[in-house]
């Protein structure tokens, strides 16, 4: 019998090393390891051997069945292994999952391409409320209650002194009081008007600026903006200085640029006048001196103040400002 178990053994042990499933390790454990497996048939023959051989069998029958159990336990944590990884097996063949990316609003890429210009010229971002005083909206810009130029830019009153800002030009009175000459700042913003029509929007977008020093002039403008707009629609773009006025700028001009459309021929766009206003502009007014404590034989400045959307129209060929603010998908994934 010892001979039969020890054969036995050498047996399971080979059939064993060849099983590489669990199916068949499953019908390994049932011949050999289960209730009427081998292992078990022989441990119930030993009553049946002479007396003085039953210790030793029980012995070895018991060796055997230790030995057998613990490479399949071995075999069977191999299998597990082995199937566990297959699970996790990755095809490095097939193509990845695209992270769709988002990028900035297009009013948002402006604002940041304007600011980008003048910061290279030296000007410091600065920025205001949205929530203004009349004083600084109105007043200090040298344009009194019930004055005309009012008319132009109403807008929404949280109470009798305080407004929604209608443009950012705000801004340059609350630096100016803050600090003495020189002064170059640009200051990005949201302003609200009481405008709502297929070309206006209640709320838009302006870039101010403003620069004070000794002996600024009106050529320091002309170049300052020109360098602007040839940064911005590229060095060829012609652009013109027209009469205007601003209560709070003299002299005052608008800047136009030629057509974009119809370059100069005449077109809707253009309203037949072959140029586009891009901005508004002028030599800071004394009297807007006067009410930041600059003394205005000292000095002088200069100031404008540009619509976001307007530029952003015009560089991305948009004709309807409405798009910006519909948050319609397929619009904005195109810049
Ligand atoms: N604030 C003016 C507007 O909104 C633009 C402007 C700014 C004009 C600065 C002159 C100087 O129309």
């Amino acid at each position: 019998m010892k001979q039969e178990l020890i054969e036995v053994k050498e047996k399971a042990l080979i059939e064993l090393s060849k099983i590489n499933d669990r199916n068949a390790l499953e019908e390994f454990r049932i011949k050999y390891l289960g209730k009427k497996g081998l292992i078990t048939l022989y441990s119930k023959r030993i009553g049946e051997l002479p007396p003085n051989e039953r210790p030793e069998a029980g012995r070895i029958c018991n060796q055997v069945k230790k030995e057998i159990s613990s490479l399949f336990k071995e075999k069977k944590e191999e299998i597990e292994a082995q199937e566990k990884a297959k699970r996790f097996e990755i095809d490095v063949t097939l193509p990845g999952r695209a992270i769709p990316r988002g990028h900035l609003h297009p009013i948002t890429q402006t604002i940041k391409d304007i600011c980008d210009i003048f910061t290279r010229m030296g000007y410091t971002i600065v920025k205001g409320p949205n929530v203004e005083l009349d004083y600084y909206n109105f007043e200090a810009l040298n344009i009194p209650k019930d004055h005309p130029a009012r008319d132009m830019q109403d807008t929404f009153y949280i109470s009798k002194n305080v407004v929604l800002r209608t443009h950012t030009s705000p801004i340059q009175i609350r630096v100016m009081e803050k600090q003495q000459p020189p002064v170059q700042i640009i200051a990005p913003g949201k302003v609200y008007r009481h405008d709502s029509d297929i070309s206006h929007t209640p709320m838009f977008h302006q870039v101010e600026g403003l620069l004070v020093d000794k002996g600024v002039s009106f050529a320091d403008l002309k170049g300052t903006l020109t360098a602007f707009v040839h940064e911005m629609f590229g060095k060829g773009t012609e652009l013109r200085f027209r009469p205007s006025f601003f209560p709070f700028t003299e002299p005052s001009a608008e800047v136009d640029i030629r057509c974009v459309i119809c370059g100069g021929e005449g077109c809707r766009t253009c309203g037949g006048t072959g140029w586009l206003e891009i901005l508004g502009s002028g030599m800071v007014d004394p009297e807007v001196f006067g009410f930041v404590d600059y003394d205005p034989e000292r000095y002088t400045g200069f100031a404008f103040g540009m619509g976001v959307e307007r530029i952003a129209m015009l560089r991305y060929q948009i004709n309807d400002i409405h798009l910006f603010f519909r948050n319609e998908v397929m619009f904005l994934k195109q810049f």
